[in-house]
């Protein structure tokens, strides 16, 4: 008989023998920083989670600093929305002026500058929106624009998050132009839409106000044609490739993880919501599913893992 047993009799043996291990380095934090003053708005859906404007936001910054993990995905709120989102490439745009406060002052922190228009388009679309319909090619150029003016402002990671066609080539071709040939890009290459993106939608106040993402955002019944987007984004010139959301599609998670590129996993805000919430009833201990669920996603192939959770899990990998 094959004695399986044997290497599972103490926690010393299963230790050594432990094939996947969770490091806080390999963690990312998203936060949302509102344009104004005097800021810090709990998000009802996302228990723990906050929207500070930039004079408020050190308490948090500064526990992001401790904690041992290696960075921040930002996402800035405006005040000022319009159909071009024009706040989104603006030298003095909310995102643009709390990288290069927190580059300034936490410079050991990596900035991910999360890159799309929806948060700055009155009409809540991640592109330009004409008749209704969300122009592919037309959004390019304002994504190059917002690109490079999140990293002249010293973002160290461009993520492009819309899902247009073709946007990692014309990200990559701005940016070379501009003299940042050395900034990488870190694509959401296969991003579905997905209902696990509802309480983020409350934290970033970005919710179309018309129709849904289907024309743009993924199928979620497609693994195939996730495993293409992910390719056509390497060939564009993504660094970094990223499957989002990632509980639900860690099949997605190992196939991409085979194409040998640095793979990153976005476990989102309405994953995050369902722990707190069943947490918060007493019906799940949270610090176990949370260690469950990164070592799942660390398990099909992921090597970095953006997560709400982050600042507590780097605290319970120590423990
Ligand atoms: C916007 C964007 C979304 C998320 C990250 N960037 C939501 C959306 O497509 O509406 C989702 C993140 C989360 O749910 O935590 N392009
Ligand atoms: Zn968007």
């Amino acid at each position: 008989m094959k004695r399986f047993r044997r290497l599972r009799s103490s926690e010393a043996i299963r230790t050594l023998v432990r094939e996947t291990k969770v490091d806080k380095s390999e963690l990312i934090y998203p936060i949302f920083i509102s344009e104004g003053e005097n800021i810090k708005n709990p998000v009802d859906s996302m228990p723990g989670v906050f929207q500070y404007s930039i004079d408020q936001a050190d308490e948090l910054l500064q526990r992001i600093s401790d904690s041992g993990i290696s960075g921040l995905l930002i996402f800035g709120i405006p005040k000022h929305k319009d159909e071009m989102a024009s706040s989104a490439y603006d030298e003095n745009g909310v995102t643009q002026q709390a990288i290069r406060y927190i580059k300034n002052k936490y410079p050991e922190l990596l900035v991910i500058a999360d890159v799309c228009l929806c948060e700055y388009t009155s009409h809540g679309h991640c592109g330009v929106v004409h008749e209704h319909k969300i122009m592919n090619d037309e959004t390019l150029p304002l994504l190059s624009k917002m690109a490079v003016s999140l990293a002249k402002a010293g973002a160290d990671i461009i993520a492009p998050s819309d899902m247009m066609d073709g946007r990692v080539a014309a990200i990559r071709a701005a940016l070379d132009k501009n003299g940042f040939v050395s900034t990488p890009i870190m694509s959401y290459s296969a991003k579905f839409a997905s209902a696990y993106y509802s309480p983020f939608r409350d934290a970033a106040e970005s919710a179309p106000c018309f129709g849904d993402r289907k024309t743009y955002q993924m199928d979620y019944a497609n693994g195939k044609e996730a495993v293409r987007e992910v390719e056509d984004d390497i060939l564009e010139g993504a660094d970094i490739v990223m499957v989002k959301p990632a509980l639900a599609y860690l099949d997605i998670v190992k196939q991409a993880s085979l194409l040998g590129y640095p793979l990153a996993v976005y476990n989102v805000s309405g994953e995050y919501s369902m722990v707190k919430a069943a947490a918060r009833n007493g019906w799940i201990d949270e610090k176990k599913i949370v260690l469950e669920n990164l070592t799942a996603m660390k398990r099909a192939g992921a090597n970095i893992i953006i997560t709400y959770h982050a600042l507590d899990a780097a605290r319970w990998l120590e423990e």
